[in-house]
């Protein structure tokens, strides 16, 4: 989603703002404008479409010339894209330029009292609001202004603000949206992901919700809404800016796509020890032993890890668990209590449904255990406990190793909890440790796959629509192969729990549909194999994927793609893998923008 970037130093800050917003471009976005204060005004330039437009129109970052100024990727909520509706949106003076990822909830109420004050708006924006509110706030000193203008906005908000009466300060706030500064020799930075700043420093300050940054170039003050002011820990990024760049790949998702065996190699090993698991998570046997229920909440990707999840716990740990979308589950009235363990699953952390399940499902008295990818993000700081899936920054929109580490957790997890609770025996155990420490190393086969989907790829991607048939731990990995094929390469698809298809679905199968079919649940070998049997009877081609010491069957489907076998719990890692690829070449060929598909942003931050 949207992106800010803010500097305030001794150099130029147009060109330093350009950089931090092209290091921001993978969030999503279809605007981009900066403001920069030259001396005498604040001068703001923005422009619809791609960053380079507004590249194009700064000439390279030339002009506005000045040593502070704020920047931004709009990824629209309220009103198009287009040149006004970029932000920074301004003050009717234009003495106030704002940034703001997030939405002003209540800004109708207050447009319609600013208008009844004069104020003129000429966006679509919420964001505008803001602006008109701190000109008519204004008392002279920027931290009481800023807390008046807090009191009255609802909603969520990261912003920076520029105000031309101090122009050496950029105010930064936040509620409910990332937001950090980034501390440099004689200048600081503000953005909203450490993407953005990567490139001139590794010492950040993580901002909490409500606080307020005034950053100057040779110092940042943090104060509370009281005017307390708040000591902050420095946080050293210790991941460098390669990890975030392309690193000779055409496209992030496919570097991602192959670093899939190292990150899970960075998620399992330090955590398996002797031969037994060990997590960072302080939970005894007996607290454990009193839940009586799981309930799993993540969105997509996440959400289809946690379908995964249900499979594994439920067969292994016999304790009822409840998957569910987390937008979903904020207004379901979910059936939770102190007896419950919460699940939530997150890429980023900053998920806006993800981070209020976990606040509502701790308001009814829930453990929360998390798996998160970034590190201090709000839905790790808000839990009770954390299972970093330590996969590094993924930068693509789809996910694909942050997806293989956190199924990574979901084992690891599942393994410590039935240990804690005597539910697995000793054998089982070490054929389950075995398998998670061979893993890594079975991921590197099936990135070998890549020719083969490759080719599958070529057969298929003009076609219409796509299905994914697949039952129990399949059928979750259709979800999701099914999820990453509509959002890069924009082909109509849907997943089917394979029993169900004569239940409605199978009316769309006619000759030539293609079904991708998942049988790597050795158990259900045969019933897929029967519902194989009814689309090809309508014509479908279909391509299957099977375990290599699978019966063979390649005289009943149209292609087979191996995987190995690994663990019956496991094989969801080892199945995703060729329909990530499957998915990236139907969309090279279809020439979309994978790694920035239309409509989409990496990071969800509003609901
Ligand atoms: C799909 C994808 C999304 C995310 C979802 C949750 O490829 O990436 O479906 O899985 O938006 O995001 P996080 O994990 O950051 O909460």
């Amino acid at each position: 989603m949207c992106g800010i970037i803010g500097y305030v130093g001794a150099q130029q800050a147009s060109p330093i703002l350009l950089n931090g917003l092209s290091k921001l471009e993978y969030r999503g976005y279809d605007s981009a404008g900066i403001a920069v204060y030259d001396g005498q005004a604040l001068n703001v330039k923005k422009a619809k479409g791609r960053l380079k437009n507004l590249i194009d129109i700064t000439k390279n970052g030339s002009e506005p010339t000045g040593t502070i100024g704020i920047g931004h990727t709009r990824w629209s909520t309220h009103g198009r894209p287009s040149d006004i509706n970029s932000h920074p949106q301004t003050s009717g003076t234009g003495n106030v330029a704002v940034v703001h990822n997030g939405i002003i909830e209540n800004y109708m109420e207050l447009k319609e009292f600013l208008i009844s004050t004069g104020v003129k708006f000429i966006s679509e924006t919420d964001t505008e609001v803001v602006a008109h509110l701190f000109e008519y706030y204004y008392d002279g000193d920027l931290l009481s202004t800023m807390q008046k203008v807090m009191e009255r906005v609802d909603g969520s908000y990261a912003l920076g603000i520029l105000c031309k009466y101090h122009p050496d300060t950029i105010i930064a706030v936040r509620k409910e949206s990332p937001l950090i500064i980034g501390l440099g020799n004689g200048e600081n930075f503000i953005a909203s992901d450490v993407a953005g700043i990567l490139n001139y420093t590794r010492d950040i300050y993580y901002i909490d919700d409500k606080e307020i940054a005034i950053v100057k170039s040779g110092s940042v003050e943090i104060f509370d809404m009281y005017s307390r002011k708040i000591e902050k820990e420095i946080f050293h990024v210790d991941w460098d800016i390669e990890a975030a760049e392309k690193g000779g790949y055409e496209h992030f998702m496919f570097k991602e796509i192959m670093e899939q065996p190292k990150a899970v190699l960075n998620a399992i090993s330090p955590r398996i020890k002797d031969g037994r698991i060990s997590l960072d998570i302080s939970l005894s046997p007996d607290e454990l032993r009193g839940f009586d229920k799981l309930y799993i909440v993540g969105c997509g990707s996440a959400y289809h890890v946690g379908m995964v999840a249900k499979y594994i716990y439920e067969d292994m740990l016999r304790i009822p668990t409840v998957v569910q979308l987390a937008s979903e589950f904020r207004y379901s009235n979910p059936i939770i209590d102190k007896r419950t363990l919460v699940i939530v699953i997150s890429q980023s952390g900053e998920t806006a449904d993800s981070l209020a399940a976990l606040r509502e499902a701790k308001r009814l008295g829930a453990t929360i255990v998390s798996i998160v990818n970034v590190v201090g993000s709000s839905i790790a700081k808000e839990s009770d406990h954390v299972l970093y899936t330590w996969a590094g920054p993924e930068i693509a929109v789809a996910t694909t190793k942050a997806y293989s580490t956190q199924l990574a957790c979901i084992y690891m997890f599942a393994l410590f909890m039935a240990d804690s609770l005597g539910k697995i025996s000793e054998e089982e155990y070490i054929a389950f440790i075995h398998a998670l420490l061979k893993l890594p190393e079975d991921l590197k086969t099936v990135l070998e796959l890549k020719e083969v989907t490759q080719k599958l790829a070529s057969y298929y991607f003009n076609a219409k629509h796509i299905f994914f048939i697949g039952r129990n731990i399949d059928y979750a990995i259709s979800l999701e192969g099914s999820l990453k094929l509509k959002e890069i390469s924009y082909t109509a698809s849907e997943a089917y729990a394979a029993g169900e298809l004569k239940h409605g679905t199978i009316s769309l199968i006619e000759e030539g549909s293609p079904v991708v079919a998942l049988m790597t649940t050795e158990k259900l070998f045969d019933k897929m194999l029967s519902n194989i049997k009814e689309v090809k009877a309508r014509g479908a081609s279909v391509i299957a994927v099977t375990l290599d010491n699978a019966r063979d069957i390649s005289d009943e489907v149209d292609h087979v793609i191996k995987i190995p076998y690994i663990h019956p719990m496991m094989e969801a890692s080892l199945a995703i893998v060729p329909l990530q690829f499957f998915s990236y070449y139907v969309a090279s060929m279809r020439g979309c923008d994978i790694d920035k598909p239309r409509n989409l942003a990496k990071s969800v931050t509003v609901e």
